[in-house]
């Protein structure tokens, strides 16, 4: 059935689609009308941050930016879910247009500039939902917080989302909002590191529960910078990385409509590039911080490979938008 309605979504606006899809599955999720897209998969179970996952394949963040749909993604068979990012306060996201299909390399260019309705509404629509599998709630800061003040805005989602979350994302590796990749970097990423597992600690002792705390990188460092946030990472005992966000990088799509358009890029073209990180990161962290591996998975052997590669989980987004809840099948299947 997805063919059909992928052929008729195509013909409209790339984020016309997505709102339109939102709403469908937020209207029919947990009704018989969920039908359409519910696939019962065998449990292919895995541990990693001391949860427990009933498959590896998530959903990853950037999908279902306020939570709306959660029991819709639950039902076409994701292992976990991860929803944001949100920020502190509810925010419009950058002009419109800023989503676009570029089908040739199944890909997508996105600068939609954490477009959300900020996390108190977020964690609303988490009391709401009916699953209770694992769920991750990814954070940002808002547009107009100073670079400097950035900890103060994780601090707050942190607070605010801990109680409900499964594990939480720290996301410093969005092109998107300016500044925020500098966070990936030195002082600026030890600092807010620190920040991050003290408030960890205080909310454990709080809460009587310990949530992981995960970072998502960019697929655009070079190796030294690959060494360099691993050694952080390891220093600070973070939980998990989460391995890569877009790319700036658009050389595998040049001359295709849109393919100059300011963004991050995702889909099967980013899948050579996020496996090489992946692997350079795996290498160098060598175990000791389980690897969630994201970026142009799309297929069986390319979910398998990064497993391969020593991810310990894997997610994807833009494969979903090409292929429909199939994609999820195939590689739970595989698996
Ligand atoms: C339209 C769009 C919006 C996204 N928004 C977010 C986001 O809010 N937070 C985030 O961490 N990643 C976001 N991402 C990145 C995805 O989570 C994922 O890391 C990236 O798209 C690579 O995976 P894929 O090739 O399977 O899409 C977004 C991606 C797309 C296409």
């Amino acid at each position: 059935m997805y063919p059909l309605i992928q052929k008729l979504l195509f013909t409209q606006d790339a984020e016309w689609s997505h709102d339109f899809t939102i709403n469908w599955l937020k209207r029919t999720q947990n009704s018989l009308l969920d039908c359409v897209y519910r696939q019962n998969l065998p449990d292919k179970p895995v541990t990693a941050f001391g949860l427990t996952f009933k498959n590896p394949l998530g959903l990853a963040a950037g999908l279902d930016k306020n939570g709306e749909c959660i029991d819709a993604f639950a039902a076409m068979g994701f292992g976990f879910i991860e929803i944001g990012t949100v920020t502190p306060k509810p925010q419009p996201g950058n002009d419109k247009p800023r989503m676009f299909r570029l089908p040739q390399g199944k890909a997508i260019i996105n600068r939609m500039g954490f477009n959300n309705k900020g996390v108190d509404n977020l964690v609303e629509n988490v009391k709401r939902a009916k699953y209770s599998g694992i769920l991750g709630i990814n954070i940002g800061k808002n547009k107009d917080t100073p670079e400097e003040q950035a900890l103060q805005d994780y601090l707050i989602c942190l607070q605010k989302v801990y109680n409900y979350a499964s594990y939480i994302t720290v996301n410093i590796s969005s092109p998107n909002t300016p500044g925020l990749r500098n966070l990936q970097h030195g002082q600026a990423l030890d600092e807010l590191l620190v920040g991050l597992k003290a408030e960890q600690k205080q909310l454990q002792t709080k809460h009587n529960k310990y949530v992981p705390i995960l970072v998502k990188i960019a697929p655009d460092l070079t190796d030294q910078e690959i060494v360099d946030m691993s050694n952080s990472l390891i220093n600070a005992e973070i939980d998990g990385v989460i391995a890569t966000n877009t790319t700036l990088d658009k050389t595998t799509v040049e001359g295709q409509q849109y393919s100059t358009e300011t963004g991050g890029l995702s889909g099967a073209v980013l899948c050579p590039k996020s496996q090489a990180v992946t692997e350079k990161l795996c290498k160098q962290i060598n175990g000791r911080i389980p690897v969630v591996g994201v970026g142009g998975i799309h297929s069986a052997s390319t979910a398998n490979e990064r497993i391969s590669a020593g991810s310990a989980l894997i997610q994807l987004y833009s494969s979903l938008i090409y292929q429909g809840p199939k994609v999820i099948k195939e590689i739970v299947n595989s698996i």
